[in-house]
């Protein structure tokens, strides 16, 4: 039998994470911006539901450490996430960011000709609905666009929610560390990549990812060594913080 086919791969190989890495704070859009002006064309962000169920941009479950809220972040309306500051924790120059919707990162990124990497990361309890609506909410937003997000989750019940709502988007199934089944899960669930740990890839788990048809990813890539490392094994993507260290090509 032959192997499948690789998927067509029309994102760049440099993708930089929630933004700007550390030099500008996570998810905010002026994270984005300063990415850009950086030269990156692809980024990450990090999505969940707030408890009316509009998908915003934000890392933990909770709201302390990158705002100036408390608490279980989903469990708050959108109208009450947006009053929040989620820039001074980083430095002064950033006061008074605010969380902004998948929805604001989504026109940033078409109106200048961006790419997306979706990591749906959903309120612990929330898996599925999360991916559903986010499945649903990306496939409104990049109507008629050329190129769709990139979903990926360390849950698969989310990146099953989004294929129910959005199964013409791409999916990734995100891996920390290897376990039992995980690339027979990817498969199951129509994933077109692996975003592995950059840790774990060697040319042997390249070659069984590629041998299923999927592409190789790699996150958070900060060392020259690193990278190259990467670049020789002939993956695909690499999720790096240092915008200011890679210049992508
Ligand atoms: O999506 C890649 C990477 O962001 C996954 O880990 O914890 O940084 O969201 P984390
Ligand atoms: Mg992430």
């Amino acid at each position: 039998m032959s192997a499948p086919m690789t998927t067509p791969w029309p994102y760049p190989r440099w993708i930089a994470h929630r933004g700007a890495g550390k030099l500008a704070p996570e998810n905010t859009l002026a994270a984005f911006r300063l990415g850009a002006q950086h030269g990156y064309r692809m980024f990450e962000c990090d999505a969940k539901l707030s408890a009316d169920g509009v998908p915003f941009l934000l890392h933990d479950a909770t709201l302390e450490r990158t705002t100036n809220g408390q608490g279980t972040a989903g469990d708050l309306p959108l109208g009450a996430l947006a009053q929040l500051d989620a820039g001074r924790w980083h430095s002064r120059a950033y006061a008074g960011e605010a969380v902004p919707t998948l929805e604001a990162l989504a026109r940033f990124c078409i109106a200048n000709g961006c790419f997306l990497n979706i990591e749906i990361k959903p309120t612990p309890g929330h898996e599925e609905r999360t991916g559903r609506v986010v499945g649903e909410t990306a496939a409104r937003l990049w109507q008629g666009q050329a190129v769709p997000p990139l979903f990926s989750s360390f849950k698969p019940e989310a990146l099953a929610g989004a294929q129910a709502t959005a199964a013409h988007i791409p999916r990734a199934l995100l891996i920390d560390a290897l376990w039992d089944g995980c690339l027979d899960e990817a498969s199951r669930l129509g994933c077109v990549a692996i975003v592995c740990n950059h840790a774990l890839w060697d040319a042997a788990l390249v070659a069984q990812v590629n041998a299923l048809g999927m592409r190789t990813l790699s996150y958070t890539v900060n060392d020259e060594w690193a990278a190259q490392r990467l670049i020789a094994l002939g993956t695909d993507g690499i999720i790096t913080d240092r915008v200011d260290l890679f210049a992508p090509a």
